[in-house]
């Protein structure tokens, strides 16, 4: 085994002025954790984007290895939890926030923070789902236990063309849902048709409602991966009894609202967490993705690239320019 490896590596310069670059780094200045783990592929999300461009609230400390995702092949493990060889999926905990992350050749990290990638599954396609495919199962799992049915009406998605978006289209349809993508983007509905829409609306439209206290009724259930006003514009136009989960904030943090949508409509706001959740549900949404939940056109939803390509893939992820999942190959 190889002493150094290559890596994304971010610097900061002053104080609002961060910069990429790949370098070579020592094995041993990885922290000191049990789990050493050479890295097949890893992928791109909107918080590697944001830990990339000097988002305290991602990351603290720099120099950084972000990267929230990977996968590889285990080399070497103190607490006897895996065998060298194993192939292992791990995302979230504090992966790429404060620990350097994915976006390298290797990762050390506590052994608590990896599962086994299933048997049907390959590294590749586990990267292509990443933190994003685990987010949408984990909100189509919320409006399930909510009571979500097909015949409840359409499901709407926001932030359609970005990676959860896309892959929570694409597993409701496989379940049946019919689905409407809202998106900045309307040039990419064919894209979103081809994933599984019924629907690709502008989410533009959304705009409207943001003053009213409740709206007509449109959507059965809906997926949020925007949070701002177009969050609550959702809550606001579900049809009687429906569920928003709520995973993400590409466009804002906060929103106006009021009681009037929960107390006449009978609505729920879900929150989703894909970071802290427990590792054994981890791993069974792991196993839902390679089977229940598996998405045919998988190899169709993601760009390859090279960690070279990585910080100019970045820099387009946080212009809001996203379209679909980023796999790196290492
Ligand atoms: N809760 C969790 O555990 C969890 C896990 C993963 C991700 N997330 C969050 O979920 C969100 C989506 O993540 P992702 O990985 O899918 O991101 P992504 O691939 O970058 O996609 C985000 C999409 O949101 C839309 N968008 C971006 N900037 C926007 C803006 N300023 N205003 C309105 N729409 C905007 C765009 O879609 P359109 O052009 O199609 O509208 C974009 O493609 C992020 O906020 C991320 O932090 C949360």
């Amino acid at each position: 085994m190889a002493n150094t490896f290559r890596a994304l590596w971010v610097v900061e310069n002053d104080s609002s002025h961060y910069e990429q670059s790949i370098v070579e780094r020592n094995i041993g200045d990885l922290p000191e954790h049990p789990l050493l783990i050479k890295v097949s592929y890893s992928s791109l999300n909107y918080k590697d984007a944001l830990s990339a461009h000097g988002h305290k609230g991602v990351t603290r400390q720099y120099p950084h290895t972000p990267g929230i995702d990977a996968a590889g092949t285990v080399v070497s493990d103190s607490s006897d939890t895996f065998q060298p060889g194993d192939k292992v999926i791990v995302t979230g905990y504090d992966l790429g926030m404060n620990t350097a992350g994915g976006l390298a050749e290797y990762i050390r990290i506590p052994a608590t923070w990896a599962v086994p990638c299933p048997d049907s599954m390959t590294l590749r396609e586990s990267m292509i789902y990443g933190t994003a495919g685990l987010t949408a199962a984990l909100c189509i799992n919320k409006l399930l236990q909510a009571g979500a049915q097909p015949e409840d009406g359409d499901v709407a998605v926001t932030g359609a063309t970005g990676g959860v978006g896309s892959l929570a289209i694409a597993i409701l349809a496989r379940l049946g849902f019919s689905v409407a993508a809202l998106t900045g983007k309307l040039e990419a509905a064919e894209r979103l048709t081809g994933l599984g829409a019924t629907k690709v609306i502008d989410r533009n439209s959304l705009d409207e409602l943001t003053d009213k206290a409740l709206a007509k009724p449109q959507w059965g259930h809906a997926i949020d991966c925007l949070g701002g006003d177009y969050l609550f514009s959702l809550v606001k136009s579900l049809n009687y009894g429906g569920s928003v989960a709520a995973c993400g904030l590409a466009s804002a943090p906060d929103f106006k609202g009021s009681v009037i949508p929960f107390i006449l409509r009978n609505v729920n706001l879900l929150g989703v967490d894909s970071v802290e959740l427990p590792l054994e549900v981890k791993a069974g949404i792991w196993e839902q993705l390679s089977q229940d939940y598996k998405v045919e056109k998988l190899g169709s939803m993601a760009e390859e690239i090279s960690l070279e390509q990585v910080p100019q893939y970045l820099d387009q992820i946080h212009n809001g320019h996203a379209l679909g999942r980023y796999l790196v190959k290492m």
